[in-house]
Formats: structure tokens, sequence, C-alpha cells
């Protein structure tokens, strides 16, 4: 972390889990026992259909809700779709875009994620864009060369002025919800490398405030040691976001002077 230039944001990403009734206990459990520090920025990406409820109980507090995806177009005939003005007019501030579930399992390409992370800015949303890459990717030692072709892909079109509201998320594929965390120092290298791409995109200023987290199995046991790396500003956490205690120790980690 560096909250001398960025934003620590620690965000939950309850992917398919918790009805309406069980992210109202959720919430109102966390409202209860944030910190009064206020160091770093907290987000629950919850589904769809919870996120009036959580919007209604974290009003006030400074919890903001986020999705976990959305459609790029902002209406039309897309069945069981939800589009990004819709998510606004709810009062959702983030949204998550290109996690490697919606890019492996419901055939996401680097065009519709370009497209939704347009649509996610114009209406106003702080995307949180993920990119990452798999073992075979880590082992061939290709990573970077990948993560800069998803970063520059997604990204593509996007100004500056937009850049400074989106949220980079680094996730490896293989450490999701596998218990096998990068270790702080993999972690903090490609984040650091992420940061050298944005400045190459973006420039020194838009690279150093951009907020870069790390995803990937991450839990109140080693989000210290992650968060002590100079480029992780938080996390994007799964598995550990959905006991509230776990997810209050990671903010409480996250919360330290
Ligand atoms: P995990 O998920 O913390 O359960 O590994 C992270 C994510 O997929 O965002």
């Amino acid at each position: 972390m560096n909250r001398k230039y960025r934003k620590t944001i620690i965000a939950g990403n309850w992917k398919m889990h918790k009805t309406a009734t069980e992210a109202k206990a959720f919430a109102e459990r966390l409202k209860g026992a944030l910190p009064r520090a206020k160091r770093c920025s907290i987000v629950l990406c919850v589904p769809y259909v919870d996120i009036p409820a959580a919007v209604k109980l974290l009003k006030d507090s400074r919890v903001a809700v986020g999705a976990q995806n959305l459609h790029w177009e902002s209406s039309g005939p897309f069945t069981g779709e939800i589009s990004a003005g819709m998510l606004a007019d709810l009062d959702v501030k983030y949204v998550i875009i290109g996690h490697s579930e919606r890019r492996a399992l419901f055939g996401e390409t680097d065009h519709i994620i370009n497209q939704k992370v347009h649509a996610a800015l114009s209406a106003g949303l702080r995307p949180i864009l993920c990119v990452g890459e798999d073992q075979d990717q880590r082992e061939l030692g290709v990573t970077m060369e990948f993560i800069s072709y998803q970063l520059k892909a997604a990204l593509a079109g996007v100004t500056p002025e937009d850049m400074r509201r989106v949220v980079i998320a680094y996730e490896p594929i293989w450490a999701i919800g596998t218990g096998n965390t990068a270790t702080p120092e993999q972690a903090g290298e490609v984040c650091g490398a992420i940061r050298s791409i944005l400045r190459k995109l973006y420039g020194a200023r838009i690279a150093r405030s951009t907020t870069i987290q790390y995803g990937g199995s991450m839990n109140e046991a080693n989000a210290e040691a992650l968060l002590a790396q100079e480029d992780v500003d938080g996390g994007l956490i799964g598995g550990a976001s959905l006991d509230p205690d776990k997810f209050l120790q990671i903010i409480h980690t996250a919360n330290q002077d």
C-alpha cells in the first residue's frame, strides 16, 4: 500500500452466494463493527438481487455497494441482462468487470470486457477490472505479456480522465478459490509491473494514483503480508468476504497505521 498517492480499497466479491435475507444480516453485522479510522475504502460486490437490501442497510455507512457484472448496452432486447444505468440508479458505485470466471465460464472476450468498461464509466460507475494469468502462462514465463495484453485490450479508448475512476485487480487464476495465494513477492512484482504498463499508457501521475488490488485466496491470515507490498493497494476477496468476521479482520489490517 502507499496511501500517500492512492486509495486502499478492500472489496468483497460474494459471487453467487447469499440471499437478500442473508445479505441483510451480514450488512448489519458489518456496519456495527467497522473501525472508526477511515484509512481504507470498503466495497461489497453482491449478487444483483441483494443490491437493494445492501444499499439500504449500508446507506450512511462507509461501505459502498458494487455489482459483479453488467451488460454493455444501455437498454434493449437482452433477456436476463442488467445495464450500467440500472445499477447506477440503485446507487451502486462499483462493478467487477473481466473476472476470470466470467471470461472462462461465460465466454467473455477482451472486446466484450472493453465494452463493459466503457458502459460502466459512462454511467458513472467505477469498474474493478480483473486481469491475471493461468498456471500454464506463469510456468511458460509469459505472465506479464499476457496481462499487458489484457490491460491494453480492456482499456482501449479509455481516456486519462476516465482512468482515474478505474480500479485494477490482479487475480492470478491459479490462486482463485484454491487456497494457493500468490506470495507477497509474486503479488507485489506483478502489481508493480501493472503500474509500469499504466505509466506507459497514461503517464506517471495516473499510474501512481491507480488502486491495484490483489485477489486470489486473500484472507485474514495473509492480508497483512500482501498489503505490505508497496504496489498492492487492497484486495478483491472472494471466500473470506462471506464471513463478516474474516472480512472485518482484513478491513482492520488495511486500516492499520
Ligand atoms: P477467492 O476469490 O478469494 O475466493 O480466491 C477471489 C476472486 O475470485 O475475486
